[in-house]
């Protein structure tokens, strides 16, 4: 089998970890590099990501996660934030970015930033919400994506109080909402879930050509 398929038929929703296995710092840095090289609506990447070990902050995080084992027993677990608000500065800062890793004036990308500006900043505060967390669902998938090339368990996470993880995690101050979170580890021989067939829409259901 193509390791592409391959790698997507392996990987499932861990409902069980093995809370005697870590992830190794050198996977951890893989994974966090495959991460940052995620791609992002005008390369913004308007959310932050938390990488928690601490098994005290994990103790906290169980029971206002529908108390699902995988928050206490999975080696890490990392939280995407997406930011609540935005001003001129999150597209100062990566005109910025662009202007230094190019080697280019700031001046001559003043037209993308105004183009940028002219699109977001107007938005209202729930429509800036809700586009900073559809980004951190493509970071959410290529870090999966990354995690199944490592052979590294993961289990995508919506089921959790978001305001109890902004309070625990102090993310309200930052203006960040717990938007997905994603253990990450190695399955438990007695996940049975490991064993259970993929159940997708069919192609014909899902695609159509024209
Ligand atoms: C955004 C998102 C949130 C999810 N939330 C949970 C969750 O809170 N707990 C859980 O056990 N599974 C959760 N799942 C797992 C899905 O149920 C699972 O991915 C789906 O049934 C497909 O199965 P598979 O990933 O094992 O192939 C979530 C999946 C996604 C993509």
């Amino acid at each position: 089998m193509n390791s592409i398929i391959e790698n997507r038929t392996w990987r499932y929703a861990t409902k069980k970890f093995d809370n005697t296995k870590k992830v190794s710092e050198e996977d951890l840095a893989l994974l966090i590099e495959a991460t940052r090289l995620s791609s992002s609506s005008y390369g913004l990447q308007p959310y932050h990501i938390f990488v928690i070990t601490d098994q005290e902050i994990k103790d906290k995080l169980r029971p206002v996660s529908w108390n699902q084992s995988q928050i206490t027993d999975a080696s890490h677990i990392i939280v995407f934030a997406n930011k609540t608000d935005f001003g001129p500065e999150l597209m100062d800062d990566y005109l910025k970015n662009v202007s230094e890793t190019r080697n280019i004036s700031e001046e001559g990308l003043k037209g993308y930033g105004d183009f940028m500006k002219s699109k977001l900043l107007d938005l209202s505060l729930e429509s800036k919400a809700n586009w900073t967390e559809k980004q951190t669902y493509i970071a959410l998938g290529n870090l999966m994506q990354a995690a199944a090339e490592l052979k590294i368990d993961t289990c995508p996470m919506e089921g959790f109080e978001a305001d109890k993880y902004n309070t625990i995690l102090g993310l309200s101050e930052k203006n960040l909402n717990a938007s997905v979170a994603l253990p990450i580890g190695y399955r438990s021989v007695e996940d049975e879930t490991q064993h259970y067939a993929k159940v997708r829409q069919s192609k014909e259901e899902l695609f159509t050509y024209i």
